[in-house]
């Protein structure tokens, strides 16, 4: 079987406890965290950026799954990877110069993912597959937790999939918004290989009991 790996999103924990939060999260067996970083302008939202999780860097040994919301991320590569980010994603509407700045990414040091909201084209992917670690689906539109999955991005996962597997690359699928123990299973089926999940994961504590939960849901 694929591996499944669930990264929960930190934006619906508690900022006043995020050094509780990621200990915790490692004490439950996750192995990834996901940093939503917003700036109030690619998206309404405004989160946090290097200093914090640079800080938190020295704390945690999580894989560091950072999901850029904000507008030209090739300002900012260097930051975030001296801050420690082990895989930066970008937005695919968020730059001009993709390639530009996945090359950049990945010169620096961390995996490269490209995050396609809702409605963006698969076709965006077509040349930079190879480059890309990851592909993160947008399922929601980025800015806030708690919102429902769009059914159409369904289609589009397994879609991504099905590119994925007849070029022979390894890429990894992301899934991000509106993930909940309902529909984890039928989204990994489709190919998904991480499923991020804020409001259904950080809202039901204990997290051992809970990353269990997804985990035998993938094998229901
Ligand atoms: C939304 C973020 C998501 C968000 C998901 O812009 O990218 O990571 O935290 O939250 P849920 O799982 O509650 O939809
Ligand atoms: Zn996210």
């Amino acid at each position: 079987m694929r591996e499944f790996i669930l990264s929960p999103s930190l934006l619906s924990s508690d900022f006043g406890n995020l050094r509780a939060e990621l200990t915790a999260l490692e004490d439950a067996g996750l192995k990834w965290v996901h940093w939503d970083v917003m700036d109030g302008a690619f998206v309404p939202n405004i989160t946090f950026g290097p200093p914090i999780i640079g800080r938190l860097r020295k704390t945690s040994k999580l894989f560091f799954d950072v999901h850029l919301m904000i507008e030209r991320p090739e300002r900012y590569i260097r930051e975030f990877a001296d801050a420690g980010a082990d895989l930066l994603c970008i937005h695919a509407e968020s730059t001009l110069h993709l390639e530009r700045t996945i090359s950049a990414i990945r010169e620096a040091g961390m995996k490269t993912g490209l995050a396609l909201n809702p409605a963006t084209p698969l076709a965006i992917v077509d040349y930079l597959l190879p480059s890309l670690d990851m592909v993160l689906i947008m399922s929601v539109n980025p800015g806030f937790g708690g919102q429902s999955f769009i059914p159409f991005c369904k289609d589009k996962i397994a879609a991504l999939s099905g590119m994925i597997r007849a070029r022979g690359l390894e890429t990894l699928i992301q899934v991000d918004g509106g993930v909940t123990l309902d529909n984890a299973k039928e989204l990994f089926d489709l190919g998904a290989d991480v499923l991020v999940s804020g409001s259904a994961f950080f809202g039901f504590p204990p997290y051992a009991e809970r990353h269990k939960a997804f985990q035998d849901a993938m094998r229901a």
